[in-house]
């Protein structure tokens, strides 16, 4: 086999090159091709400089992923580096594209780091549930301090060019195109003085000098990181690089390393890390189909959901034309995007020019002759078979063909809306999460006709404008709503039986939730939907709405709201909950965390099993990948169906035998063969 790595001579530096497609990861191959590079470079009088870069479209991308969980392979990536920095002829990192986790940890063990602009640099372990485990914990304080490290270790976003300039952790910038070049000039004008080591380095003093920075981070990063393991060892690691000497230093980032590489959380953000990949992958839709071109959307509907579909377009640089009935809904909506923009602004993540360039694409119109151009137009009206039937019949008659029509529908069967139109080929679901120019997921529902073409089209869309894309057949509330009732009928039966309802949410904050059902209710207004009649009381939500409880908007619903909006359970809904309970006869009784935990999950997990056995989904992993972008599934249990393989699908079914509940057969099948959903866990 051909080694990844070759070099390349030029005058007396040497040029080693990796070609390891499609993002240079540091198998084993790539690894033992370093090693014997620098060994050629030592042993060879008439070299005096190495500069290491990488062919296609990034330097080092990490540690081969794939490897990990099998048995190592040698040589390893610390002893691969510390080979690397122990030269004493200058070793200089050529960096573009992405230089990330063991990449940055390459480019760290190089004396100097040559960068385009468009490079970014980054530690991203901790997404996989790690912390760097080739020294990067160790070397990069030292070169950088802790400060500045802190952020790249523990958040695990990568940061430009620039700002690794400005940190100390690039020596210099590089043209786009004269990287190589100016890498070597650089490697040359080094030549004959003594090598700067990243391991050697003294800038970690303000961790030294002040303690309290770690827990000052800790405290600032504690709902981001909420439940997370890596996070608290990343801080812990970057914390000994000013206690310890290097080498211990190394050891302790080891210790950390090999306890979460071997932990449940980080095996279940790796296969989240595949899983979010396949999503965008449709089994029957070859790679090379072709896409219709993308030059302007149409939306219609400029409400909440309409205009946050319209941002993400608008923020991507393509321009939407947004339709409404009627001028006032029309100037609220295009006034409500605006809004949004400048107060993303106000936090400094967008310029005003950048809001006066996403606003400048935006079009309100009236009309819908104006989206007969639109390459894609997706409806965002009220949830109505009808309406959206009237809908698409227009959208037919005045759209040229060959667009796609998408609806945004979180429940209704997109064939039937297909009907309407001439084109039942070009009608897909695109169901974006509210706030939909926030929320990562989109559900890509595919109807019974639905085009090739078309799904391609718009699952490399969903990639430009930065959303993770499941595909769903047509079902009632797809993949994820679908679930997500399941999980709602048991917490309003749970209460009925007796549980209290602050303890439902608590269980699902404490599994990992960002919220529970009731908190969530509260938030969305628990009016929704409400037909506005006090005197006719069926449920507890049209009990609470019969006593104006309508969530947080008027300071209670299921709690009562203080100013602040903190919230504390109310003793009017004890009392409601409890007369319905008696009316229905229910017997109550108390109710542990773990038989709440286990009625609201389990059932998700059944009906998961069933979206699979229908081929309502295509693989377990996407149904995860819906669940953590959708609904806040914490990430470190790696979704529904990955959380169930992890705590046993026999415990599953036999747990919902117990509280009575239904088992599907692709469960129970599943359980019986001993297998999982996921096949490799
Ligand atoms: N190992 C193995 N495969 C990898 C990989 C890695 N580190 N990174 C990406 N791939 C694969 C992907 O699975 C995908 O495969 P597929 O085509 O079969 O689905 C392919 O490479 C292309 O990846 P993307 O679709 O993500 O391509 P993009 O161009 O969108 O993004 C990227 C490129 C920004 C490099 C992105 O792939 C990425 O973020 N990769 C992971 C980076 C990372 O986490 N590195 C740290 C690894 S852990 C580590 O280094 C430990 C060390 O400290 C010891």
């Amino acid at each position: 086999m051909t080694s990844p790595i070759r070099t390349e001579r030029h005058d007396n530096v040497l040029v080693v090159i990796s070609d390891n497609p499609p993002v240079n990861a540091l198998g084993q191959a790539v690894r033992a091709g370093l090693k014997d590079a620098i060994e050629e470079a030592l042993s060879d009088d008439g070299i005096e400089a190495v500069v290491i870069r990488c062919d296609g479209q990034t330097f080092f991308a990490g540690a081969d992923i794939t490897e990990f969980g099998k048995p190592p392979v040698g040589p390893n990536l610390p002893e691969t580096l510390d080979a690397m920095e122990a030269s004493d002829k200058p070793v200089v990192a050529a960096i573009h594209g992405t230089a990330l986790g063991g990449g940055c940890e390459v480019a760290l063990a190089c004396h100097y780091r040559v960068a385009v602009p468009s490079a970014k640099l980054g530690l991203p372990e901790v997404k996989l549930g790690l912390i760097p485990g080739a020294a990067g914990t160790q070397r990069l304080p030292r070169l950088v301090g802790a400060e500045a490290a802190l952020p790249l270790v523990v958040d695990g976003n990568p940061i430009s060019a620039k700002k690794a300039q400005s940190v100390g952790l690039i020596d210099a910038l590089a043209g786009e195109d004269s990287l190589e070049a100016e890498a070597i000039a650089f490697a040359k004008s080094r030549i004959g003085q003594p090598v700067p080591r990243a391991s050697e380095g003294k800038a970690n003093d303000d961790g030294v000098r002040d303690p309290d920075l770690f827990d000052r981070f800790r405290a600032s990063q504690a709902r981001k990181i909420r439940g997370f393991d890596a996070p608290n060892s990343a801080i812990e690691a970057v914390k000994a690089a000013g206690e310890l000497s290097y080498a211990e230093g190394v050891k302790k980032e080891r210790e950390l390393f090999m306890k979460l590489m071997t932990g449940t959380q980080s095996a279940a953000m790796r296969h989240y890390f595949f899983a979010e990949r396949a999503a965008n992958k449709i089994d029957d839709v070859p790679n090379d189909t072709p896409l219709i071109p993308i030059r302007k959307i149409g939306v219609i509907g400029a409400g909440t959901m309409g205009g946050g579909i319209s941002m993400n377009f608008l923020s991507a640089g393509i321009p939407v034309t947004i339709l409404e009935m009627a001028n006032d809904a029309l100037d609220r909506g295009v006034r409500t995007v605006r809004t949004n923009y400048e107060s993303t602004a106000k936090r400094g993540r967008m310029t005003a020019e950048q809001v006066e360039k996403a606003m400048g694409l935006l079009t309100p119109t009236l009309s819908y002759d104006d989206l007969a151009d639109c390459d894609l137009v997706i409806e965002a009206v009220y949830e109505n078979m009808e309406v959206k039937k009237q809908v698409f019949g227009k959208l037919d008659e005045v759209v040229k063909q060959g667009a796609i029509l998408a609806s945004n529908t979180s429940y209704l069967d997109i064939d039937e809306i297909a009907t309407a139109t001439t084109r039942p080929g070009y009608v897909v679901g695109m169901h974006f999460f509210s706030p939909a120019n926030v929320m990562k997921l989109l559900e890509v529902v595919r109807g019974k006709e639905t085009r090739h073409d078309v799904l391609a089209t718009v699952m490399k869309l969903s990639k430009a404008i930065g959303k993770v894309a499941a595909v769903s057949g047509v079902c009632p509330g797809f993949i994820g709503n679908r679930m997500l009732s399941k999980r709602q009928e048991q917490a309003n039966e749970l209460i009925m039986e007796g549980a209290n309802y602050w303890d439902v949410d608590d269980v699902l904050l404490d599994f990992g939730f960002p919220m529970g059902p009731f908190q969530m209710a509260d938030l969305a207004g628990i009016d929704i939907g409400w037909h506005r009649d006090p005197t006719k009381v069926t449920t507890i939500r049209e009990a609470l709405c019969a006593a104006e409880r309508f969530g947080q908007k008027n300071g209670k619903g299921f709690y009562d709201y203080d100013e602040a909006r903190n919230r504390t359970p109310s003793d009017e809904v004890k009392r409601i909950i409890a007369d319905f309970a008696a009316k229905e006869g229910k017997e109550r009784r108390e109710i542990s965390k773990d038989e709440t935990r286990e009625r609201l999950l389990y059932p998700m997990v059944n009906e998961g099993a069933k979206i699979l056995e229908e081929g309502m989904a295509q693989r377990a992993s996407d149904i995860d990948v819906v669940w953590i972008n959708g609904y806040g599934w914490p990430l470190y249990t790696g979704g529904p169906m990955f959380w169930a393989d992890t705590i046993g699908l026999h415990t599953v079914a036999t747990g919902l035998e117990e509280y009575g509940l239904p088992v599907s057969d692709r469960l129970r099948s599943t359980a019986e063969g001993d297998g999982k959903f996921n096949d490799k866990p």
